[in-house]
């Protein structure tokens, strides 16, 4: 399956680049804004595309030709401004899901955050923008004519992963961190599952073995 990964150079995306490369199931390609960046997936003997979701949707579309499937584990970051989350998280988004449609790449899968539909939760958050920005992002996902799953992981951590989460279709339940390495390997296993299809998980750290919390999550 031909992965084109949005957001490559980022913590998860490189977590998800490197597993990934290493899979017989996945031809990764590396979707980066910065050609310093191409060195790092060389050494992984992994394809990499130079482009920027600043670019156009004609832009993203080019590059997401013959691709089988594109995941989105890109963000502005919290150094940058309320104008850099709407242009990157939100517009950025929504413009590589038309850019997808366009390219005839049909599986999306969508890393947003956990919560982000919950507007009793953002309204007193410090990043409220955000959320604003990753809730419209999902919406337009959910409309949009992809086959899409959107992974919502609570506070990301970079301790190893423990191959086990809490994977809910609403957040109740849920623990106040994951880790990085956990999501990569749900994003994974999204895309080696079709079930997965226009769901939604609201994931955290947990005890339950992934693919299991998976499988629960979607006959929930
Ligand atoms: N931090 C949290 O606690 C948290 C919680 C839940 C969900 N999330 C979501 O999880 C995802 C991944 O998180 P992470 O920690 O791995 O993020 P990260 O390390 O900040 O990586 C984000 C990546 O997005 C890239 N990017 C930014 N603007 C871009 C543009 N215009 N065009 C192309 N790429 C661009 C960055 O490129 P550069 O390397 O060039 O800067 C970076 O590589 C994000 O979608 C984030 O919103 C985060």
């Amino acid at each position: 399956m031909k992965i084109l990964i949005i957001g490559a150079h980022g913590k998860i995306g490189k977590i998800i680049s490197e597993k990934m490369s290493k899979s017989d199931s996945f031809q990764p390609t590396a979707f980066i804004r910065n050609k310093a960046q191409k060195e790092f997936f060389d050494a992984l003997k992994m394809p990499s595309i130079v482009a920027s979701l600043e670019g156009t949707v004609d832009q993203l579309a080019q590059a997401f030709e013959g691709m089988d499937a594109i995941v989105f584990t890109a963000g502005s970051g919290g150094k940058t401004g309320a104008d850099k989350t709407l242009e990157i998280d939100l517009d950025g988004a929504v413009k590589s899901m038309i850019a997808a449609e366009k390219a005839k790449v049909k599986r999306y899968v969508m890393v947003s955050v956990a919560r982000a539909d919950l507007r009793s939760w953002w309204e007193q958050s410090p990043i409220k923008p955000y959320f604003i920005a990753k809730h419209f992002a999902d919406n337009a996902l959910k409309n949009s004519a992809l086959d899409y799953t959107i992974v919502r992981p609570v506070r990301l951590t970079d301790e190893p992963g423990t191959g086990k989460a809490t994977i809910m279709p609403t957040p109740d339940v849920l623990q106040k961190s994951v880790s990085r390495e956990d999501v990569a390997d749900v994003v994974i296993s999204c895309l080696q599952n079709p079930e997965t299809i226009k769901k939604v998980l609201e994931m955290s750290a947990g005890t339950t073995p992934v693919e299991v919390a998976i499988k629960n999550c979607i006959s929930a």
